[in-house]
Order: C-alpha cells, then sequence, then structure tokens
C-alpha cells in the first residue's frame, strides 16, 4: 500500500513536470520574433548592413524626396545621422509599414517590395547599427 502511493505520487510529479515543460516551451515558441514575422519565401536576412543593404533601398525608393538638397517635410533619407533621427522618432517604422497615424511610405506608392522591407524591419530590430 505505502508503496503503490509513492508510485502514484511519482508519476504524478512526472505528469504535472511534463505539463510545465510542455507549456513553457510552446509559449517561448510563440514569442519567437520569427513567429511574429515570417520571412517571405527566398528573403534573406543574413548579412544585413545599412551601407549594403538598407542605404540602396532608400536611394532607389525614398532619396528622390526625402534628399539633403530640398528634402519632401525636412525629411532626410539620404544619410545614417538624418536617417537615425527618424528611426528614434518613430515615424520612420510608422511610415514604410504603413501604421496608422502615419503618412504612408513611399507616398501614394504601394508598401515596399516585401523582402526589402523584411530586411529594413530586421535591421531596425537589431538596433538599426550603422554598418
Ligand atoms: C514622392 C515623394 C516622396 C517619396 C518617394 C517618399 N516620401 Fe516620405 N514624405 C513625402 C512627403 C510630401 C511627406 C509629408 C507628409 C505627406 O505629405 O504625406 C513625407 C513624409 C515622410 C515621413 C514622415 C511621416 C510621418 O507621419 O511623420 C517619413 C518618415 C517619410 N516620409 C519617409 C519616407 C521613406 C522612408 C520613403 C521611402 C520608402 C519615402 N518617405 C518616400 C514625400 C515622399
Amino acid at each position: 500500500m505505502e508503496h503503490q502511493t509513492i508510485k502514484l505520487r511519482n508519476f504524478l510529479m512526472l505528469m504535472i513536470g511534463f505539463v510545465l515543460f510542455a507549456w513553457g516551451s510552446s509559449s517561448c515558441y510563440y514569442d519567437k520574433e520569427e513567429e511574429l514575422y515570417p520571412n517571405p519565401p527566398n528573403c534573406d536576412t543574413t548579412n544585413i548592413t545599412y551601407s549594403e543593404t538598407i542605404a540602396p533601398v532608400l536611394q532607389n525608393n525614398c532619396n528622390m524626396c526625402h534628399g539633403s538638397a530640398s528634402p519632401s517635410a525636412g525629411i532626410i533619407t539620404d544619410n545614417y545621422t538624418d536617417l537615425k533621427n527618424i528611426i528614434d522618432a518613430g515615424s520612420f517604422r510608422g511610415a514604410i509599414n504603413h501604421l496608422s497615424g502615419y503618412s504612408p511610405m513611399p507616398k501614394d506608392e504601394n508598401k515596399l517590395p516585401e523582402c526589402d522591407l523584411t530586411k529594413i524591419n530586421y535591421w531596425l530590430n537589431n538596433g538599426a547599427p550603422n554598418n
């Protein structure tokens, strides 16, 4: 009798442990950034840098209106220092992701191509390094 009670208790402990483990690992799983922002297929997010990845996208889509010489709305996207100002203000992320409360950019166009946007958001989430 005594022996059986111990076995039952061990079994219950094991079950509780298992349930806690399953619950714990599944909540981690859903917190992962890749799950919240899945990459589009064939979009390579390795080796992203400001100079090689981000600056060329801005050159092609933004600098014609937001160049240093005569910037629309005083917003400048053609160098890191000025770009960092609108990143820190939150308007860069808001504008390119068409979040409510921000003017959607590029102006009067669709969002940037999905992979370009993914790369920019990835870079932003990593602290927008000047690399
Ligand atoms: C055709 C010109 C044009 C292009 C291209 C353009 N913008 Fe703009 N942008 C504007 C104008 C004009 C404004 C002022 C707000 C408005 O009129 O919508 C503005 C505003 C902004 C703002 C401020 C938004 C806010 O709500 O505070 C940001 C940030 C911005 N642009 C970033 C960008 C980025 C990044 C790109 C490229 C992906 C881009 N813009 C492309 C003309 C442009």
